[in-house]
């Protein structure tokens, strides 16, 4: 049995992973944006160990949320599952690239990440000239998360860090008409953060399906890695730990 922590789990992806974690056996604390949403989630998923309340668009409800989950104990795996797409540029910005980064830093290090980026990474760029006012696309956001994991899974060499494009799923970030199948957008995170295959037991990759698959290169750049998290740093307040 594997401890778990996913945020943005009330719903989607993060509350399906969820599901399906308790009921292959494993102890799962899930997180929901306040207080209403929190209840609505533990009512929903009963057998969940807790729910966790924090808007990851505050800095300070965010820093909090990492020590409340501390306080829980170590976990063996984190899901950096929480998003927003059509939302404003700085909401992108504080959702999808600090509070992961703010999360990683200060969570007690699990001995697996996973983080959920998308397709449209591939046109996202660093654009790290707008961090000061925000003004990011979702897709930036989303090579943010790709380049941070695989800067942990080059300094961390004691955690499994990888990302994973979950598909165009029918949530309710994805739309009724999304095209790819549900199951599949939530299943390869559950295997990431339990299984010990050789495939899953790897760190610094990009997968779709349980597939590894190619990415955008500007990811591997370690001086645009290193970038990143002193920006990050400077815009959170909080530092990278770097030695493992
Ligand atoms: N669906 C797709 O087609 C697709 C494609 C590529 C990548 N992804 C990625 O997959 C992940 C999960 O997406 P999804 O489709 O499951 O989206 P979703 O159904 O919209 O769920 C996103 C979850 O994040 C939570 N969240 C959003 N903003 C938050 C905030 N400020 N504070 C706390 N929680 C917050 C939401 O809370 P509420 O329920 O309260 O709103 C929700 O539980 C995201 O990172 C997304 O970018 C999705």
């Amino acid at each position: 049995m594997a401890r778990i922590f996913i945020t943005g789990s009330a719903d989607g992806l993060g509350f399906l992973a969820a599901r399906e974690l308790i009921n292959e056996g494993h102890q799962v604390v899930l997180h929901a944006r306040n207080a209403q949403r929190t209840a609505e989630t533990k009512r929903k998923l009963p057998q969940a160990e807790a729910v966790l309340t924090a808007d990851l668009q505050s800095i300070e409800e965010t820093n909090q949320l990492a020590a409340t989950a501390n306080a829980l104990g170590t976990f063996d795996a984190v899901i950096h599952n929480a998003g927003v797409y059509q939302a404003a540029p700085q909401l992108i910005f504080a959702v999808n690239t600090l509070a992961p980064y703010i999360l990683t830093s200060l969570i007690n290090k699990p001995k697996r990440l996973i983080y959920l980026s998308s397709g449209m990474h591939m046109q996202g760029r660093p654009n790290f000239e707008n961090f000061e006012n925000g003004r990011i696309s979702y897709s930036d956001s989303k090579l943010h998360v790709l380049m941070l994991s695989i800067a942990v899974a080059r300094q961390w060499p004691g955690v499994y860090s990888n990302t994973v494009n979950p598909g165009w799923v029918p949530t309710k970030m994805g739309g009724h008409g999304a095209p790819d199948d549900l199951q599949k957008g939530y299943e390869t995170q559950v295997w990431l953060a339990t299984s010990n295959d050789d495939k899953a037991t790897v760190s610094g990759r990009y997968f779709h399906h349980k597939k590894e698959r190619p990415y955008n290169s500007t990811a591997n750049d370690v001086k645009l890695q290193e970038e990143l998290l002193h920006l990050c740093e400077k815009m959170t307040g909080v530092a990278f730990p770097n030695a493992l």
